[in-house]
């Protein structure tokens, strides 16, 4: 224990300059030209505590950011996810708002905007190993449907003993900061397969041993990373503000007009893109981030997000009219399927329902835009059934109906997100198709209150 304590006081103590990551522009043209970040650390202050899907890169939030704002700004993410947005605001003295649906996104994004002074860490720390060595007494053994299939029994005896002692902390973005310490650990040594987004088991894991000190190591190591990024973070001094707000988009009402909106929204249906809720499943049912009562709730978030539900439409619906892009997408659909087979109708339901959520999650969100100021939305295309949807070109024309211009779309090679590459595209059993590989900057500007 004592152990840990020190290596944790002197983590705290070293000094990082993260600045350095982040590159400077001696010219417009290279300026222009940098889009991938390749060479850049994502690593950086709060930033990568924790895994998440299709996380934004640190740089290219803040090269949007520092373009388009001022300091004491405020900015938007309509889905926020992990924070990326939020945590850039902070640092760059902008107001941020995080909206998400997901609470493990809330539960991330709260954590990496917290700040909390280095002797708070290690009190708590020790407090932590004091309550630990005590809990067997009182200890209940977690449980939730299925927990035996995704993890084996002294992994789970070791994982009741952490979270308990984890719900002892009073304060709560101590908690919250140990909860995401934990969740980071809760997927790799569970037997869901580590890559990709979807529960899949891996028969490989459930073949590992674990020792109760293999199982606090990777915890140690955990906490390790996210108290010396909070701790960085509490360094960061001016008086901006950031909001965290569980809700949903397409209805979701902020209280103040806006001077950005920079987002990047799921790349389609979770069915066949990322399942946010499937990523989040283990961590939510570990940490009650949701609670189980709430009956398959767990289950139903992916069908909550955007493009969630097959809506029973009509493939008419007038959505398409709305986007030239989009209508051709759907028009050769229509002549490329066979539409006598009812899974080719779902199919085109499916990519038609996410276009409407998205569509009237911008409409609903451009209200608290101020005028003349920026949309900045970040997509990759995708290919559904060999048909290609430029998300890009059809958040552009959507975007019109809303008093929104375009103003230019930069490209960038996707080099480190976690992303699916490669996903079925034709729906043939096996074959798969590179998709998402490359991503589109959409800049629009409000020249319309509508
Ligand atoms: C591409 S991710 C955003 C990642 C984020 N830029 C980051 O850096 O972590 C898209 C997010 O949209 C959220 N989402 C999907 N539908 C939503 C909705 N209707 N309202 C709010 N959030 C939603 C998902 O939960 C997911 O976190």
């Amino acid at each position: 224990m004592i152990t840990r304590i020190n290596e944790l006081k002197k983590i705290l103590n070293t000094k990082i300059d993260y600045e350095k990551h982040y590159p400077k522009y001696n010219s417009a043209k290279e300026w222009l030209d940098e889009w991938d970040f390749k060479k850049c650390k994502i690593d950086i202050y709060t930033h990568k505590i924790h895994d998440y899907p299709a996380m934004f890169i640190p740089q290219l939030a803040r090269k949007i950011i520092n373009e388009l704002t001022e300091e004491e700004d405020t900015i938007l993410d309509i889905f926020s996810g992990s924070g990326t947005t939020i945590v850039e605001a902070k640092i760059l003295n902008r107001n941020g708002i995080g909206i998400d649906l997901n609470p493990l996104a809330i539960l991330i994004s709260k954590v990496k905007t917290t700040q909390i002074k280095k002797d708070v860490l290690i009190n708590s720390y020790e407090l932590f190993w004091k309550n630990y060595k005590v809990i067997d007494k009182k200890l209940k053994i977690k449980n939730f449907a299925n927990i035996d299939f995704w993890f084996n029994p002294f992994v789970i005896n070791i994982f009741s003993k952490i979270s308990t002692t984890i719900n002892k902390f009073e304060d709560e973005n101590i908690q919250n900061l140990y909860k995401v310490a934990f969740s980071s650990i809760i997927r790799k040594l569970s037997h869901c397969k580590h890559s990709g987004f979807k529960m899949h088991k891996d028969k490989k894991k459930e073949e590992i041993s674990y020792n109760e000190d293999d199982i606090l190591n990777a915890f140690h190591n955990s906490i390790l990373k996210v108290a010396k990024a909070v701790s960085d973070f509490s360094n960061i001094q001016n008086n901006s503000t950031t909001t965290i707000i569980t809700g949903d988009s397409r209805n979701y009402q902020i209280n103040k007009k806006v001077d950005l909106i920079m987002t990047s929204p799921p790349y389609g249906d979770s069915k066949t893109t990322v399942a946010y809720g499937q990523f989040s499943k283990l961590q939510s049912l570990w940490l009650e981030l949701i609670s189980e009562n709430e009956k398959g709730h767990v289950e139903n978030i992916d069908k909550e997000l955007l493009g969630g539900k097959i809506k029973f439409i009509d493939i008419e619906d007038k959505v398409i009219y709305k986007s030239q892009a989009l209508f051709q997408a759907i028009t050769t659909m229509k002549f490329t399927l066979d539409l006598k087979e009812k899974k080719n109708i779902d199919r085109i339901r499916d990519v038609l329902s996410f276009y409407i959520d998205l569509d009237n999650a911008i409409k609903q969100q451009v209200k608290f835009l101020k005028l003349n100021k920026y949309a900045v939305f970040i997509v990759a295309s995708r290919t559904v059934k060999n048909i290609q949807l430029n998300t890009d070109l059809i958040i552009a024309e959507l975007g019109k109906e809303y008093g929104l211009e375009l103003e230019s779309i930069f490209y960038r090679t996707i080099v480190n997100k976690r992303m699916p590459y490669s996903v079925s595209a034709t729906n043939i059993q096996g074959e798969t198709c590179k998709t998402m590989d490359k991503e589109s900057i959409v800049i629009l500007k409000k020249v319309k209150d509508i």
